[in-house]
């Protein structure tokens, strides 16, 4: 064992920057998130109020989207603890007309912003119970998609932003795991036929599925957790 001063000195140093530089990295989770956007503080808006948003979910929105958000109509999608500024944000597109939906379109102008960030505050607190994928023979494939997307025909991994488990990332990209497959699927071939066209990224992402892709990754969906 050396124990020259020199030895010393730099083991020391090396103990002081290891720790700091351990402490601060952050557990590696995948996929690492663009930047996460930082809340404006130029406004002061209201606080989003969960019970109010409960209230107001209780009275209208529960006939179709189920108790706490957890949807048993394969149509209607689960809005039980989606990430709220992705609920507030197809609220508001609902109301603008920017997505269109002859059933959503008329609930969503009846909301102010401030009801759209209770409801969305309630629903994004509520746990969603787990679904689970039907198709045996599909959803091998829908499971290749989703975690490496299609080779050679530019489909990335749904994973990539939906992360691993579907959880999607606050802000950013929407929960996937345990949506009804009808529902998920009922959206991909919109984006892909452009009747949704609240998103260029998924627009351009549906537009290189087949029907067949499409349900076996909407049937993957539904069964992650
Ligand atoms: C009559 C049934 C019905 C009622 C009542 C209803 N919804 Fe919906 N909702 C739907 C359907 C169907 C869709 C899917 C629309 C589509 O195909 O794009 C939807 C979609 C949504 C979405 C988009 C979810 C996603 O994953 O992108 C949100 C958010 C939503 N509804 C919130 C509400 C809120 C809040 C209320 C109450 C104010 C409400 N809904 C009332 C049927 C309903
Ligand atoms: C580059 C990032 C990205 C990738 C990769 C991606 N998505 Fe998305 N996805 C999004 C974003 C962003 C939205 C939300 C769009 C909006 O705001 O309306 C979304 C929305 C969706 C929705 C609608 C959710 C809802 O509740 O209505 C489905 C279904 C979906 N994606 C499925 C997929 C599938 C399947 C794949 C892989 C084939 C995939 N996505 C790959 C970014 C991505």
């Amino acid at each position: 064992m050396i124990k020259s001063p020199a030895f010393l000195l730099l083991a020391a140093v090396l103990a002081l920057s290891a720790l700091p530089i351990s402490a601060q990295q952050p557990a590696p989770s995948a996929p690492a998130p663009v930047a996460a956007a930082e809340a404006p503080a130029t406004a002061a808006p209201a606080k989003p109020d969960a019970a109010a948003g409960g209230a107001k979910f209780a009275a209208v929105c529960v006939a179709c989207h189920g108790e706490g958000g957890n949807s048993g109509t394969p149509a209607n999608p689960k809005l039980a603890q989606q990430h709220p500024d992705y609920i507030v944000k197809q609220l508001q597109e609902f109301k603008a007309g920017k997505r269109q939906s002859p059933i959503m379109q008329g609930f969503a102008a009846q909301l102010t912003d401030q009801d759209m960030k209770n409801i969305a505050a309630y629903v994004g607190t509520q746990k969603a119970k787990p679904g689970f994928a039907k198709d045996k023979e599909l959803v091998l494939l829908g499971e290749k998609i989703f975690r490496g997307g299609i080779q050679g025909r530019d489909v990335p991994a749904c994973a990539g932003c939906h992360g691993p488990s579907g959880a999607g990332i606050p802000a950013q990209y929407p929960r996937l795991s345990g949506q009804h497959a009808d529902y998920a699927a009922s959206q991909l071939v919109a984006f892909r036929d452009g009747t949704r066209k609240n998103s260029p990224q998924m627009s351009q992402i549906a537009a290189k599925l087949n029907d067949r892709e499409i349900r076996a990754v909407a049937d993957y969906v539904a069964g992650l957790r």
